[in-house]
């Protein structure tokens, strides 16, 4: 029997849930004035490595990059943002300084090693900001992703961090490198890699050992430039001001490279060790990284897959069953059935079945309302009706 690979997952017993989630974060987005951009699947390698970084565990380890029969370097998306802003500076938006704000939702590949809540494809509902540089924006798009988990009732906390800008950022990656440079013997395999490749990345390593001694690490947030400094406090203050509970986590620093200044992650205690539902934050440099002029821009992306089991659907009754109770009822009904179905959900049952077998099949199937035909009901050309 040929299976779904390794880490790969049909959605099939979840699909309703799946489409209500899209439907849902679609509707809250558009009300947000957002766009919606799709993007390929398939990108140049390159685009990845200049974005999320070479020195990133998706890009070092977990990318699904071969040589196609054109003799390209490409690669299926491990996340959506390079490929928005890719396609942002490809229409030109970054010269002409266009704000754009889109949304998306798609499969995304990452080849780690599977585990509850940890697939190889996955999907996201994303959205990213172009051209918008004060905090308000990170407060809008906070807000947006903050909906769409109420909207669902989902029980979350939101951790945020500040990065930093090029003027705080170096000056604190340094003085971390040389704390981890009088410990470095201590640290794991990982860690010690980082120290020269990725310093700051140190800080969210989940082995225990670093953990524990990197608690006494010097923090970006206790680091801030002022200007950076009062735009974190801004973001505080704008959150507090909405009701949107956070926590400031100093040990925040995202497994993608592109980030500066703001940093959020919305975490669920009840989905297990892979916890993190959405994450964001700004990253003002990366259209310049990759060939564009400045823009500012800020975005998140939550795991559809993690957010289903915290989904409880109601399963509210709805739609319009029809069934016949012999042959001759048939053209009446699929008339009715022709009807309806331009406004309503409809189910046409094909098979003549007895009044009893159709209304508990009805019933099992969730409808709310059942339309029977039998020979009495041609006669008088009126349906059995009952609501469920
Ligand atoms: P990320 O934190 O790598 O950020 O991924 C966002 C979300 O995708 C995570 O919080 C998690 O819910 C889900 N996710 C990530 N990896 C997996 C996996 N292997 N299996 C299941 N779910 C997973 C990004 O991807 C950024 N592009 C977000 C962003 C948009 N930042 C700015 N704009």
């Amino acid at each position: 029997m040929i299976k779904a690979l390794r880490g790969m997952k049909d959605i099939i017993d979840d699909s309703d849930k799946f489409t209500a989630f899209i439907d849902k974060a679609t509707q809250i987005a558009k009300n947000f004035s957002f766009s919606y951009i799709e993007t390929p699947l398939l990108e140049e390698t390159r685009l990845f490595k200049r974005s999320v970084g070479e020195s990133s565990d998706i890009v070092n380890k977990e990318m699904y990059q071969f040589i196609d029969k054109g003799g390209n370097d490409v690669c299926l998306r491990p996340e959506g943002t390079a490929g928005v802003v890719r396609a942002y500076i490809q229409k030109k938006y970054d010269s002409l300084q266009t704000p754009k704000q889109w949304y998306y939702y798609g499969p995304m590949f990452r080849y780690e090693r599977p585990q509850k809540g940890r697939l190889r494809e996955f999907h996201q509902f994303g959205v990213e900001s172009f051209g918008e540089g004060s905090v308000y924006e990170d407060v809008k798009v906070i807000l947006m992703a903050s909906k769409i988990l109420d909207s669902f009732g989902i029980a979350y906390t939101l951790k945020i961090n500040s990065l930093g800008c090029d003027e705080c950022r170096p000056r604190y990656t340094q003085n971390l490198v040389n704390f981890l440079e009088n410990v470095k013997e201590e640290l794991c395999e990982d860690c010690q890699r980082r120290i020269t490749q990725n310093p700051i990345r140190t800080l969210d390593c989940k082995n225990e050992k670093c953990q524990n001694i990197l608690k006494d690490a010097p923090r970006i947030t206790y680091n801030l430039c002022d200007e950076c400094n009062k735009d974190f406090e801004l973001l505080k203050q704008e959150l507090d001001k909405l009701g949107i509970k956070y926590e400031v986590d100093t040990s925040l620093v995202r497994g993608l490279d592109y980030y500066n200044k703001t940093a959020f992650e919305f975490v669920s205690d009840e989905i297990g060790a892979q916890s993190a539902i959405c994450g964001g934050g700004r990253y003002d440099k990366l259209v310049e990284m990759l060939d564009g002029k400045s823009v500012p821009a800020v975005g998140f992306a939550m795991g559809i897959e993690r957010l289903l089991p915290l989904i409880n659907t109601q399963t509210k009754r709805d739609g319009v069953y029809i069934g016949i109770m012999t042959e001759d009822a048939r053209d009446m009904a699929m008339k009715k059935f022709n009807q309806l179905v331009d406004t309503q959900k409809v189910y046409f049952e094909n098979k003549v079945r007895k009044l009893n077998q159709h209304l508990k099949r009805a019933d099992k199937m969730n409808y709310k309302k059942v339309l029977i035909a039998g020979e009495d009901e041609v006669a008088k050309g009126e349906f059995f009706s009952k609501e469920l």
